[in-house]
């Protein structure tokens, strides 16, 4: 009889269970594939000192090895024996962590990084995040964790257990459950430059947060100071489905996904990132209703979202899956 081809399931564990944390420490100390959740997105992580485990990283994603990861630390003293940081990034690390903050810097010679997870660079991105699975396996391991989203390379993040198993079943070791997560967009990624702090990313912290630490409008990434983040492809989070945007009459083949007072009438199915017009609980919902979405119909159409606070990531995220695949 021929086999069916059949992924095996991926074994989920509780991610506030103390014996859970031990059991995937031990698999990332072998060099193994553990996703974990954070306060952002889920995690996949490997040990980032373990050139093979981050080969095997890069390999579950298909992610290109020209794009570097982000190291995940428990604490500012193990983020400093990583990176050197400029009195204005200090002042962001001290006020914005633990949080959904990642500082790209000068990469320190003795940083226990393999150049893989760099992917060669001089640089490093490091986080430590609000997530006490994260922070508990570096500390178990006492190394970083290199994590990127826990999703294929190209898709939408993903922001629950599930959403990780839908694309890695088969292909890492474990995940470990720790419930939705909390803000549902990336971190917000800022340069440490000479010519001063630069925003690589927008993400879960808001720019307007981080200019009333550092008294100053950031300078966006394109600038002359510019190094980028080689991941922020043009076409990526791409849903299936061809994606509209800033919509407000949806069409009636379309799936809506509506914003306060832009309720998509008319629309095949509505879904609401935010009734009452919540750009936290809209950025909560955004990956999970994107997937949903691709999973109605052929054609989503997004509700203008404003793009302050919050919204700056949002938009990001939704122009880049609305952008064209092939570019
Ligand atoms: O919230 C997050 O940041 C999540 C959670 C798991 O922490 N992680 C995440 O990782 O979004 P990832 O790999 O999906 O995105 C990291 C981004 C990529 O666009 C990568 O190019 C950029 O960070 N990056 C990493 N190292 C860099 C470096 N040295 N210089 C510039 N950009 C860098
Ligand atoms: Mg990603």
């Amino acid at each position: 009889m021929p086999l069916a081809m059949t992924v095996a399931p991926l074994p989920v564990l509780d991610a506030h269970d103390p014996a859970s944390l031990d059991r995937a420490a031990a698999i990332l100390r072998e060099g193994g594939l553990v996703a974990v959740p954070t306060e952002t997105v889920y995690g996949l992580a490997a040990d980032a000192g373990n050139a093979n485990a981050v080969a095997a990283l890069y390999a579950a994603k298909g992610r290109p090895a020209f794009n570097p990861l982000i190291a995940h630390v428990d604490g500012l003293e193990r983020a400093l024996t990583l990176i050197t940081l400029s009195d204005a990034a200090l002042a962001l690390a001290h006020a914005f962590w633990p949080g959904p903050l990642t500082l790209v810097s000068r990469r320190k010679e003795s940083a226990a990084i393999s150049d893989l997870a760099a992917a060669g660079l001089d640089t490093l991105a490091v986080r430590w995040p609000d997530a006490p699975a994260m922070t508990g396996l570096v500390a178990r391991l006492g190394r970083p964790l290199a994590a990127p989203s826990a999703n294929l390379s190209g898709t939408i993040s993903p922001t629950t257990a599930a959403h990780v198993a839908e694309g890695l079943a088969g292909r890492i070791t474990m995940v470990l459950d720790g419930g939705p997560c909390l803000v549902g967009v990336e971190s917000t990624i800022i340069a440490d430059t000479l010519e001063g702090l630069v925003l690589l990313r927008p993400g879960a912290l808001p720019r307007e947060a981080i200019e009333a630490v550092t008294g100053a409008r950031l300078k966006g990434a394109g600038g002359k100071a510019a190094i980028s983040a080689p991941g922020m492809l043009k076409s990526h989070y791409a849903p299936r489905a061809r994606l509209r945007l800033n919509v407000t009459a949806p069409e009636a083949d379309e799936i809506y996904l509506a914003f306060a007072d832009h309720r998509g009438s008319g629309a095949k199915a509505v879904l609401h990132l935010s009734e009452s017009g919540d750009l936290a609980e809209a950025a909560a919902n955004l990956f999970s209703l994107m997937r949903k979405a691709d999973q109605m119909g052929e054609r989503i159409a997004v509700a203008p979202v404003p793009a302050t606070g919050l919204g700056e990531a949002i938009n990001d995220r939704l122009t880049r899956a609305a952008a064209p695949k092939d570019s």
